[in-house]
C-alpha cells in the first residue's frame, strides 16, 4: 500500500448518526479529506452542521459509526482505547472554545497537568511548562489564577498546555467564540506563528468567517461537506 507521508490526517466516507427520542441525527454524512502536513486549515459552516462531532472524531475522541479516520498514517478508528489514550497523548493537542482550565491551578500548573502523570523530573516538567507559557507571550503571569485573566489571557494559557507536549497537530473547536475582535486576532496570528515556527498542523473549527487566515478552508452544511479550497 502507498502511504502519503506528507498526510497528516485522512478521513474517508466517515459517518456519524445520534439518536435522540427516537429520532436520528445525521450529524457526519461521507466525509471524506485529506489534510497535508503542517497546513493550517479552517473548518466552517453554521451551527449544528456538524464540526465538533468532526473534530472529536479526527482526534480519536469519538469513534465514527462507519469509515475511517487515519492520523499520521495509523488507522485510529480501529484502535483499542489504550492505544487511543497515548495516540492522543503524543500526536494532538486539543483547544476549546471555553478554554477548559481548571481554576484552582495557576496558569503554569495548568500547563503542566497536561504532562501528567510523567516520567518526567518535576524541573522538566516546569521547564516545558515555562517554554510553552512563552511561545504564547504570557510567562510575566505564570502563576496567575484563571479569575485573574482575561478571555484572551485564559485562551492563551489553554493554547500553552495544547503544545506543551509539542504535538504534531492542534485541533481547536471555536478557539475565539468567546473572544472580542482584538482577542481574536491576537489568537489567530499565536496559531498561525505556532503553525510557522513549529510545522504543527493546525485544524480549526468555526462559524465565522476566518478565511484570510488559512491555507484550506472547507465548509461544511447539514452534516456534509459543501466545498474545499
Ligand atoms: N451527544 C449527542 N447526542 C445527540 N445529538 C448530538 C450529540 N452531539 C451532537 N448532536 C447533534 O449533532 C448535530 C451536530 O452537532 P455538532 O455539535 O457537531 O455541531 P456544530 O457544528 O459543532 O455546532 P455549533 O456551531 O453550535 O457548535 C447537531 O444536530 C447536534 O444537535
Ligand atoms: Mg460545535
Amino acid at each position: 500500500m502507498m502511504v502519503d507521508i506528507d498526510v497528516m490526517i485522512k478521513a474517508e466516507e466517515v459517518n456519524k448518526e445520534y439518536r435522540r427520542e427516537g429520532a436520528i441525527i445525521r450529524a457526519l454524512i461521507d466525509i471524506n479529506l485529506e489534510i497535508k502536513e503542517g497546513k493550517f486549515v479552517i473548518i466552517q459552516g453554521p451551527t449544528a452542521c456538524g464540526k465538533s462531532t468532526l473534530l472529536n472524531v479526527l482526534s480519536g475522541l469519538d469513534l465514527p459509526d462507519s469509515g475511517k479516520v487515519i492520523l499520521d498514517g495509523e488507522n485510529i478508528s480501529r484502535s483499542t482505547e489504550d492505544r487511543l489514550a497515548r495516540i492522543r497523548r503524543r500526536k494532538i493537542g486539543f483547544v476549546f472554545q471555553d478554554f477548559n482550565l481548571i481554576n484552582n491551578l495557576t496558569a503554569i500548573e495548568n500547563v503542566e497537568s497536561a504532562l501528567w502523570p510523567t516520567v518526567l523530573r518535576n524541573k522538566e516538567v516546569e521547564n516545558r511548562a515555562i517554554a510553552a507559557l512563552r511561545d504564547v507571550d504570557l510567562l510575566e503571569r505564570k502563576d496567575h489564577f484563571p479569575v485573574q485573566m482575561s478571555g484572551g489571557e485564559k485562551q492563551r494559557v489553554a493554547i500553552a498546555r495544547a503544545i506543551v507536549h509539542r504535538p504534531r497537530v492542534i485541533l481547536a473547536d471555536e478557539p475565539t467564540g468567546n473572544l472580542d475582535p482584538d482577542s481574536e486576532t491576537m489568537i489567530m496570528n499565536l496559531l498561525k506563528k505556532l503553525n510557522k515556527d513549529y510545522d504543527t498542523t493546525m485544524i480549526i473549527v468555526s462559524h465565522r468567517d476566518l478565511s484570510k487566515w488559512c491555507d484550506q478552508l472547507i465548509k461544511m452544511d447539514k452534516g456534509r461537506i459543501i466545498s474545499i479550497k
